[in-house]
């Protein structure tokens, strides 16, 4: 019971989530189709775990591709990361969200029932919540109108599953992260934002680096503690631990239901502005940034009540906000 499959291995969760599989003694089988990530990563792994992944470079939107691999490939259990992730792309091109996000996982689905596989871990996102009535969030709290095809893609991903659970054998867990940060302590792997970083972290660790010329801060009067937004950031680690923990829920049959959705954070919110003064500490840089209007979807706070997940999974956060804004700067430091 011990090989995995992990696809979108090679991006940024799904690396660190690697690294910790084989850490574990786990035989891990990686699918990605490079459109979100470098091959490079396949050796950065290698070169921290000492073992080399497999590795098939296959788009998941090609169903024959998908029939073939598991026609071939017998695997104990799967962790679905692969998937486009970025808000403002999914606004301006939702069919290509729709298309990638939610045809690929029918069509794992459909080959984990033809072959009776069980274990399967969905990565979602706390965006499925929008702004949340009460915080902290916990997973009993609605599900609200999408703000974005991409937050959309999650929740249809989740019905999916939950529908599949109920008619076939399949066990499931839905991991909904809040703000996966950081990188790994190795500084040999990290977030590879190709273009212009969309998320803060790395926006804020670029324009340190003199990359960008300076952070623009999207608002400073939301009803918050110093206006600016509140986020829970998580260190990428913890995150991918987080998987081994649920995935060994489901491996052991400790799952009380067939679906589970547990939030995945650190229960603490941070505004922008906390941030960056956490930022400058560790990183004994100032960091040149402007206030600006606020940015079209964003919330106003969004932070994790971590019981459930701390209690069912035995699993909690073991980094803090300056560990990951530190292991993130020696990831920018090393490109
Ligand atoms: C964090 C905070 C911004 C950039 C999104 C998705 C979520 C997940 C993570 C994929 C916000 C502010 C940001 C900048 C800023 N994506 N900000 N200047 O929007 O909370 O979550 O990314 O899984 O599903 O919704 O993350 O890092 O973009 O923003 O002021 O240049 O930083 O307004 O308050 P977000 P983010």
């Amino acid at each position: 019971m011990n090989r995995i499959l992990v696809t979108g291995g090679l991006g940024f969760i799904g690396s660190h989530t690697v690294v910790e599989l084989q850490q574990a003694g786990y035989e891990v089988v990686i699918i990605d189709n490079l459109y979100n990530s470098k091959i490079e990563v396949l050796e950065s792994i290698t070169s921290i775990t000492g073992i080399k992944p497999t590795y098939f470079n296959i788009d998941l939107r090609n169903k024959r591709a998908v029939e073939e691999f598991f026609s071939n490939n017998s695997v104990d259990g799967i962790i679905h990361f692969a998937a486009s992730k970025a808000v403002g792309e999914s606004v301006k091109n939702p069919l290509l969200y729709y298309e990638n996000n939610v045809s690929t996982l029918v069509y794992v689905l459909q080959e984990m029932k033809k072959h009776q596989l069980t274990n399967f871990i969905f990565s979602s996102s706390c965006t499925v919540y929008g702004q949340a009535d009460e915080l902290p969030i916990t997973e009993n709290a609605p599900v609200k109108p999408a703000e974005s095809p991409y937050g959309n893609t999650k929740q249809i991903g989740e019905e999916i599953i939950k529908e599949s659970c109920k008619v076939d054998s399949l066990k499931a867990i839905a991991l909904r992260y809040f703000n996966p940060i950081g990188a790994h302590e190795t500084a040999i792997i990290g977030e590879l934002p190709l273009g212009v970083p969309q998320n803060l972290i790395p926006f804020v660790t670029q324009t340190a680096a003199g990359i960008r010329e300076e952070l623009s801060v999207f608002g400073d009067d939301y009803p918050t503690k110093d206006g600016t937004a509140v986020r829970d950031y998580i260190h990428v680690v913890d995150l991918a631990k987080a998987h081994i923990a649920a995935l060994e829920r489901l491996i052991n049959n400790k799952n009380k239901k067939d679906f589970e959705v547990f939030n995945v954070g650190t229960g603490i919110g941070s505004s922008v502005l906390e941030v960056i003064k956490a930022f400058e500490k560790v990183s004994e840089k100032s960091l040149n940034y402007k206030i600006v209007d606020k940015r079209e979807g964003d919330v106003t706070a969004a932070y994790a009540d971590t019981t459930f997940a701390n209690n069912e999974l035995g699993w909690k956060t073991e980094k803090t906000l300056e560990d990951a804004l530190l292991d993130a700067w020696k990831w920018q430091l090393k490109q």
